[in-house]
């Protein structure tokens, strides 16, 4: 069902892989919403194909490749975008994240610090260089809205999580810092949302995936979000009925984030 809510509006998203990816979730939503989209994912990424699947789901959306840690690739992709849009952007779905130690298997204890610092440049500091290049090239309209997604390691200890905890607090750092900025010149705004444990690329390759989405799971009054789920709160994100919301950490976890404990976990604790 479509309410309309992004009919005219134009947005890039970052990340959809294939079809557990909340990106391709969310395109295929704000396509249906009335929005005009680009896709774009790494080069490697693209090589897989599947995007264009999506792609042709979404109205033809056009799929130009980018790799996120690279200013070139962002300057050629939203120069792309304004180019086929006729125009300025609106939206813009950061839905990125990759950590090489977690991949390696090494443990946070353990650290490879050049590891390290490619995951930072991959899973935060790339927010920082897609808004730097929107900055530059003043490639956003007032009122735009710019949506990154995080996990509430970046606040609380999930050992397995590793170095994306770190990771993700300076993503939300950076959020509130450029959104700041953003919001002063141009009324654009930054936010973050903190979506569940979710069955995708990046999500299962945590560590123990299972018992932990299975505890979310346990200790959320209303149970995990899924990624269909993020997708409608990203389109409301995208919508002009958040306009006044900018600088945000916005919990999207079914309650987990503010539950001490369920009566579930009591009861399997006493077992
Ligand atoms: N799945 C979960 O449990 C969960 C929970 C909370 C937050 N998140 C976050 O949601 C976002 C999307 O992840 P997902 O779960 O849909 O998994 P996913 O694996 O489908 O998406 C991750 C994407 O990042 C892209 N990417 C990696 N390196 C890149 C680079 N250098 N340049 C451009 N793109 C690059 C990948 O190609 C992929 O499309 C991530 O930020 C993730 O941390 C996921």
């Amino acid at each position: 069902m479509s309410n309309n809510l992004l009919i005219g509006k134009k947005g890039i998203i970052f990340g959809a892989l294939d079809e557990k990816s909340i990106a391709w979730k969310t395109a295929l939503k704000c396509h249906a919403e009335g929005a005009q989209i680009v896709l774009s994912n790494a080069p490697v990424a693209l090589r897989m194909g599947e995007i264009n699947k999506l792609a042709a789901a979404c109205g033809d959306a056009p799929v130009i490749g980018a790799d996120v840690t690279n200013m070139e690739d962002l300057k050629n992709l939203f120069e792309k975008a304004m180019e086929h849009f006729g125009g300025k952007i609106d939206f813009i779905l950061h839905s990125i994240g990759m950590s090489v130690n977690v991949r390696k298997g090494k443990h946070y204890t353990e650290m490879n610090y050049e590891w390290n610092q490619k995951t930072l440049d991959i899973s935060a500091m790339s927010l920082h260089k897609v808004l730097r290049t929107a900055w530059d090239l003043d490639a956003l309209n007032e009122w735009s809205s710019v949506v990154a997604l995080t996990y509430i390691a970046a606040q609380r200890v999930f050992p397995d999580y590793n170095e994306m905890a770190d990771a993700k607090s300076l993503l939300e750092s950076v959020t509130r810092s450029f959104g700041y900025h953003y919001g002063v010149k141009k009324k654009v705004r930054v936010n973050t949302i903190s979506q569940s444990p979710t069955r995708t690329t990046a999500g299962s390759g945590v560590k123990g995936f299972d018992g932990f989405i299975n505890y979310a799971a346990a200790m959320s009054p209303l149970g995990n979000a899924s990624g269909e789920d993020c997708a409608n709160y990203c389109v409301v994100m995208f919508s002009d009925l958040t306009k006044m919301v900018t600088m945000q950490n916005l919990f999207h976890d079914g309650g987990f984030s503010f539950t001490g404990v369920t009566q579930e976990v009591v009861e399997k604790m006493e077992k």
